[in-house]
């Protein structure tokens, strides 16, 4: 399987600040040339206080801006190597409370965007190169049916919960299917990480193994390894990056 050299072209989604900022901040320390995208005017300044390259100011949920951007970024740098989405947004209603706007809101960030960008990397740019790496921010949320404390305002939701496991298998599909183009696509599933989505939120930490909160660099770290030459033979798999949430 061909390994992507540096610099090599990413785009990671959601990266005005949190994991993505994280995420982006890491790839730029390895070498990469990245592009931020993110519906937060402040995108150009976290690009800017990183190093990237550039900043594009978009909703990931408008499908076509999302995907001419993507295509753009490849016909612009020749090339597009990585693309890690990231964007995500979290409703936390109970079952009963939950809303339309807020189930179409979450499974379309979190799930039909990561598809639809997915498309846009592989056609035609990976899929011509013959080699690009993709990873996808679920969440262990997606794993165990919703995490944090059982009380309905810290719990992550159904939308979430359903959405993040949509994109594990979503994943998993598309792994199959460009494997022979010599591209890996893999999930990256966060347990509780200390970040904006998560302030204030009781995740019930001290039972874990691993007894605190994560860190955004703590999954910029495992999205590093998915996306660099040591990767190659790992794909359609799930990291979860969760202080052992999964097991406790
Ligand atoms: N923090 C956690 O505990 C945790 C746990 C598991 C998974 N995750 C996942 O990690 C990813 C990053 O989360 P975070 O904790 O950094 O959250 P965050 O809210 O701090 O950052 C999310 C980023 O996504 C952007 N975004 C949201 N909707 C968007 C849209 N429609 N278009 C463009 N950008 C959009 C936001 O503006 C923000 O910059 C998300 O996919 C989230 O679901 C987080």
């Amino acid at each position: 399987m061909p390994v992507p050299t540096s610099p090599r072209i990413a785009i990671v989604t959601g990266s005005a600040q949190g994991i993505g900022a994280a995420i982006a901040e890491r790839l730029v320390q390895g070498g990469d040339r990245v592009v931020l995208l993110d519906l937060l005017p402040s995108v150009s300044d976290t690009a800017e206080r990183i190093g990237a390259d550039d900043a594009i100011e978009l909703d990931v949920t408008d499908i076509p801006t999302l995907q001419k951007a993507i295509r753009e970024v490849g016909d612009r740098y020749g090339s597009l190597d990585t693309l890690v989405n990231c964007a995500g947004t979290c409703g936390r209603e109970s079952f009963e409370e939950l809303s339309l706007a807020t189930w179409n809101r979450d499974v379309n960030t979190n799930l039909t965007a990561t598809a639809f960008a997915c498309q846009a990397a592989v056609f035609p740019h990976m899929k011509r190169q013959q080699s690009g790496r993709i990873v996808n921010i679920a969440s262990v949320s997606g794993k165990v049916g919703g995490i944090g404390s059982t009380d309905a305002l810290n719990r992550s939701g159904a939308a979430y919960a359903s959405a993040k496991a949509g994109a594990i298998n979503l994943t998993r599909w598309i792994a199959r299917d460009v494997g022979d183009w010599g591209i890996t696509v893999n999930t990256v599933a966060p347990g509780p990480i200390a970040s904006p989505m998560a302030a204030g939120g009781d995740y019930g930490v001290d039972r874990l193994p691993i007894a605190r909160m994560g860190t955004p660099a703590e999954v910029a770290g495992a999205v590093a390894y998915l996306v660099g030459p040591d990767s190659g033979y790992t794909t359609g798999t799930c990291m979860h990056i969760d202080g052992g949430a999964v097991l406790a």
